[in-house]
């Protein structure tokens, strides 16, 4: 080749590559010190598109608004929660759910001092000033359970609460650090109440509790709901950093300092930690197991990757000795002890596992099973360590991990609006034209900021390689029309990248969805590789995918009542899939086709179809970090010829209505997206299935079959479905902490089943605590 040609076309290509023509590229920030977080300053105009008075509802809240004085002396208890409950909102105990009344509730940096509970309506969001983390103050006379409370108990209601745990979805804290050091040590001070389910994230906050011997302070407390991803926080004293129980939980990144227990497991079907350092603790993990049967449900599956230790006796500390059965699984997998004398150890004293100065490679309690041997071996030892691609591991050897970005170094003017730019954002307007002149203008030179809204498209938005966006409160971006009606011809909503594009691609607090009836709706399309040497330089934080439930969907409780299988309410083909140049960071990411109303009582089931939920055809390094895939037709996750994958935890749902109709209807299968195959007794969707793949590893996952045709009795008999896991002989998977529900295989090979539930019986769910070959 010519050698000027040769340039001239590396520079087409790496232009094309940017995707963009802008003349000045974003570059680093340029906030100047004493800069606000940008979004303190940011044009507020999001609005509510489908809120009944869209101009007069207030999404964005500054609390400084409301008469807050963040002076540290001033009470703003009922300043910062009329902030969050003004304009007729969610909450109170008559309202269970809604998607109508979003807020950004967001405090500059200053010390709130609060007597009572911050209590955060429902789909709120409380964010601090990410340049100066803003201190929400427990005053010493603090009454209440917690000072950021996500579920209030009613007063005298019996234990009834605001919201239903597992359908308290669309919450987000961020950036504070709460400090109940001024309460009485022997006060149960509490840094937050959280009571969650999907689409929920803590980030970035530092809990301050009390430091005093015998002390009663906890960071968070939870007692049940169905999360969840929380990171990147700090823990400093407290009897308890995190006091939790929950079906299910993703944990990055945390550090917890000087408390008595860092972290005390009360129940769960399934946890991961990845990422946890512990200095100066008495105990680090103390568990609640034992529980064999559902009534006696205990911590039944804990999952921890990547922890450093030092200075504190017991590293984990079982309730009950394990005696050669289930009732509380667990994997350790690179752990660093530093002057931990017992690493694995029983209440009462006996030592499981010595400590020391020492790493922990590969180590597990419960039932391990290995290819097509239907019987596993009851272990507490050494067991079979992944093979980790370099691709996924951070310098230190850890599986790598990225902050969910807020561009705190970034000045206001670094970052464009899409409403000042011609976008409406209405849930009317066709959005199509004006967000693809915006990105075609700004990518790569500005960060893109989509107003609270939501964006109806019509045909395939290309978001070009080179783009960083950020929603407001989970702004919405639908697809809608006649090119979406087809699923024997399926287009694309939203591509992420054009095909076998590289650069950066950052999403964050984004919905993806539908208008319906789109049987021939492939959400998103994710093409985009990560820059060469930028480990999950293409992600998503706290962005969903979202399918029918919610007004303006046209897939609502009015026409799609449960049981009605009307051929007007679909609302996928496909969900997101992950084509095989690409790569991804996925974390916080819900997929879910809706089994209920959001909007009207927030409670009633409904019937809605979307074929096919995460479909990856990656090479690789591909990261789930608490990642979620419910209700969809054919699979929740499909991995065909990928590569490198870390997938912890994942969770998923069967179809309610199912096995009526039978898998793959409604649906027709499709060759040219690799569907499974079904019949010889096989008539539900697959939650996890693996073909031609290698290097994939399931670090704790909870797969559960929880209805056959909408009745629950199949739960008693542990068989609404037969198979749900399925890993073809040519794969090369790793798999731990693997808990299922009323499935009666719980792994298969070649469709055939091999591990029998009964023989893992872990408290509701049945538990693997690791399958290799
Ligand atoms: C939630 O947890 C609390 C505390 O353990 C318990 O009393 C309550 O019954 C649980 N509720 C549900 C719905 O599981
Ligand atoms: C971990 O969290 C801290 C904040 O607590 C943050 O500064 C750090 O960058 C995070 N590290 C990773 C790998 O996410």
């Amino acid at each position: 080749m010519h050698a000027v040609l040769g340039v001239l076309l590396t520079l087409v290509a790496f232009v094309s590559a940017l995707g963009s023509s802008c003349s000045t590229p974003l570059g680093a920030g340029t906030a100047a010190a004493g800069d606000p977080f940008w979004m303190q300053n940011i044009k507020h105009q999001g609005t509510a598109a489908f809120n009944s008075n869209p101009s007069g509802y207030q999404v964005f809240r500054n609390v400084k608004d409301f008469g807050a004085k963040g002076d540290g002396v001033t009470d703003d208890t009922a300043a910062i929660n009329n902030a969050i409950s003004s304009g007729n909102r969610c909450g109170g105990g008559s309202c269970h759910s809604s998607t109508v009344t979003p807020a950004v509730v967001y405090f500059p940096a200053g010390t709130y001092l609060v007597t009572a509970p911050i209590v955060p309506y429902y789909y709120t969001q409380l964010i601090g000033d990410a340049r100066h983390l803003p201190t929400l103050l427990a005053a010493a006379n603090f009454n209440g359970m917690a000072v950021i409370d996500a579920d209030p108990y009613i007063p005298g209601g019996n234990g009834a609460q605001w919201y239903t745990n597992q359908n308290n979805f669309f919450r987000s804290v961020r950036n504070f650090i709460i400090d109940t050091r001024r309460m009485p040590a022997g006060a149960t001070g509490t840094g937050i109440h959280w009571q969650v389910a999907q689409a929920t994230s803590l980030m970035n906050i530092v809990f301050q509790l009390s430091t005093a011997a015998g002390n009663a302070h906890q960071g968070i407390w939870m007692e049940n709901g169905s999360g969840g991803y929380m990171g990147d926080m700090v823990f400093n004293g407290g009897k308890f950093g995190m006091w939790v129980g929950n079906q299910q939980f993703t944990v990055r990144n945390v550090t917890m300092n000087n408390a008595d227990t860092a972290i005390f497991g009360l129940w769960n079907w399934g946890w991961t930690f990845q990422g946890v350092t512990i200095n100066n603790c008495q105990v680090g993990f103390d568990l609640a197991t034992g529980g064999v049967t559902q009534a006696t449900q205990s911590v039944g599956a804990e999952a921890i990757i990547d922890a450093t230790v030092s200075n504190t006796p017991i590293f984990v500390r079982t309730s009950a000795a394990s005696n050669g059965r289930l009732g509380g699984s667990l994997v350790l997998n690179n752990i660093h002890l530093t002057n931990v004398p017992v690493a694995v150890g029983v209440v009462g004293g006996a030592v499981v596992l010595n400590g020391g100065t020492t790493t922990i490679a590969s180590w597990g309690q419960g039932n391990v099973f290995t290819g097509t041997n239907a019987n596993g071996v009851f272990t507490q030892g050494n067991i079979p360590a992944a093979s980790k691609p370099s691709s996924l591991l951070d310098s230190s050897g850890r599986i790598f991990g990225k902050t969910h970005p807020q561009y705190a170094a970034y000045a206001v003017s670094q970052f464009v609006s899409v409403k000042d730019h011609g976008a409406k954002g209405d849930g009317r307007t066709d959005d199509t034209a004006a967000l693809k002149a915006i990105f075609a203008q700004f990518s790569g030179c500005k960060i893109i900021f989509f107003d609270a809204g939501t964006y109806i498209v019509t045909s395939t938005l290309t978001i070009p390689a080179g783009t960083q966006i950020v929603g407001e409160g989970w702004s919405v971006i639908a697809g809608q029309g006649s090119a979406f009606a087809d699923q024997n011809n399926p287009q694309v909503v939203v591509r992420v990248g054009d095909p076998n594009s590289q650069g950066i691609m950052e999403i964050s607090d984004i919905i993806f969805s539908t208008v319906g009836s789109t049987p021939g709706a492939i959400v998103v399309e994710w093409n985009v590789k990560q820059p060469n040497g930028q480990n999950g330089g293409a992600g998503m934080w706290d962005s969903h995918i979202r399918l029918g439930g919610a007004a303006g969907t046209n897939l609502e409780h009015s026409a799609c009542p449960s049981g009605s299988n009307n051929n007007n309410c679909f609302a996928a083909f496909l969900a997101l899939h992950l084509t095989p140049a690409s790569t991804a960071y996925l974390e916080g990411t819900w997929v879910w086709l809706a089994d209920h109303d959001l909007d009207g009582d927030g409670s009633s089931q409904i019937t809605i179809f979307s074929g096919r939920g995460i479909l990856s055809e990656s090479a690789g390094p591909v990261w789930m970090i608490g990642t979620a895939s419910e209700h969809h037709t054919l699979y929740q996750y499909n991995l065909v010829n990928a590569k490198n994958h870390f997938m912890g935890l994942i969770q998923t749902e069967t179809p309610y209505y199912q096995p009526a109709p039978a898998a793959p209807a409604p649906f027709i299968s499709n060759t040219a997206f690799h569907d499974p195959t079904f019949g010889n007794g096989i008539n539900s969707a697959w939650a996890l299935r693996v073909t031609t793949s290698t290097d994939i590893i399931v670090f704790g996952a909870g797969l559960y079959s929880f209805f056959q045709n909408y009745n629950q009795d199949c739960l008693n008999s542990a068989n609404c479905q037969q198979q749900l896991l399925n890993i073809d002989s040519s794969s090369v998977v790793h798999i731990y902490s693997l808990s299922t529900v009323a499935t009666t295989f719980q792994l298969s090979v070649n469709q055939a089943g091999i591990v029998n539930q009964g023989n893992n019986v872990n408290g509701f769910a049945s538990t693997i605590t690791s399958w290799s070959r």
